[in-house]
């Protein structure tokens, strides 16, 4: 079971874009778990960032797993290229397909780890039905599309709901949430369920991101510990 393994993800979609192999280093240093990777497509959501080259650039400058976020219409097309570009989790949008089943069996068959993601407006029962084919699911706390939003409160909610269906039916996927995350939040969340944090703007918009990684990951686990000794 995945309980008492905190991930911190920083987004580089909040770094400099031009020395984005410099900006993984130093969220490493500070012990990020995971670089995350925001592709946008100008249609799925009205912004346009990046795309497989990039991902394959990314993978040779770091060792640290690339958890590929697709925010595109028809992701299928596009898994495998954003797999064999050195993705090691995929997330796929349940709005973004009517297949979101087989979008998730192809992430698998690629060779990468799947992740179902639900926007703000989307109720959790939607992923009811894949549940035992995922490895990570992603509750968005913004509704997607930019960086340096506001955290919405309600995602808290989703995310201890979608932790009681795990429990309830012994799944063991991750709990991800992705949006407007900063410190304050990490401790409800984790406790909550939640077991990988994304961050962008309270970590690369801070005057030392690699301070701003490990603070993060001390609130998140500081809860988990409080979590445990409440018997969760
Ligand atoms: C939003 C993206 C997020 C975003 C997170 O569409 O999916 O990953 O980059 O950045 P912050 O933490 O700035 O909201
Ligand atoms: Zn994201």
């Amino acid at each position: 079971m995945p309980y008492n393994r905190i991930e911190i993800a920083p987004s580089i979609l909040a770094s400099n874009f031009a020395r984005l192999g410099e900006e993984m280093r130093v969220v490493e240093q500070g012990g990020a778990d995971m670089i995350h990777v925001d592709v946008m497509d100008g249609h799925f959501v009205p912004n346009i960032t990046i795309g497989v080259p990039v991902v394959a650039s990314l993978r040779k400058a770091t060792r640290l797993p690339l958890d590929v976020h697709l925010m595109i219409e028809n992701p299928e097309q596009y898994i495998e290229a954003f797999v064999r570009a050195g993705a090691n989790r995929v997330l796929v949008h349940q709005e973004a397909t009517p297949h979101l089943d087989r979008a998730l069996a192809m992430i698998r068959e690629a060779g990468a780890e799947a992740g179902a993601v639900i926007n703000p407006a989307t109720p959790v029962e939607m992923l009811g039905d894949v549940l035992d084919k995922v490895d990570t699911v992603l509750v968005m706390s913004v509704n997607p599309g930019f960086g340096g939003q506001k955290f919405i409160p309600r995602a808290t909610k989703k995310v201890r709901q979608v932790n009681e269906l795990r429990e309830r039916l012994r799944y063991d996927f991750r709990i991800e949430v992705d949006g407007g995350v900063e410190n304050e939040h990490a401790a409800e969340l984790v406790q909550a369920g939640a077991n990988t944090l994304v961050a962008g703007t309270s970590i690369f918009h801070t005057p030392d991101p690699a301070e701003a990684v490990r603070k993060m990951k001390r609130a998140a686990m500081q809860a988990l510990g409080k979590g445990f000794e409440k018997g969760a």
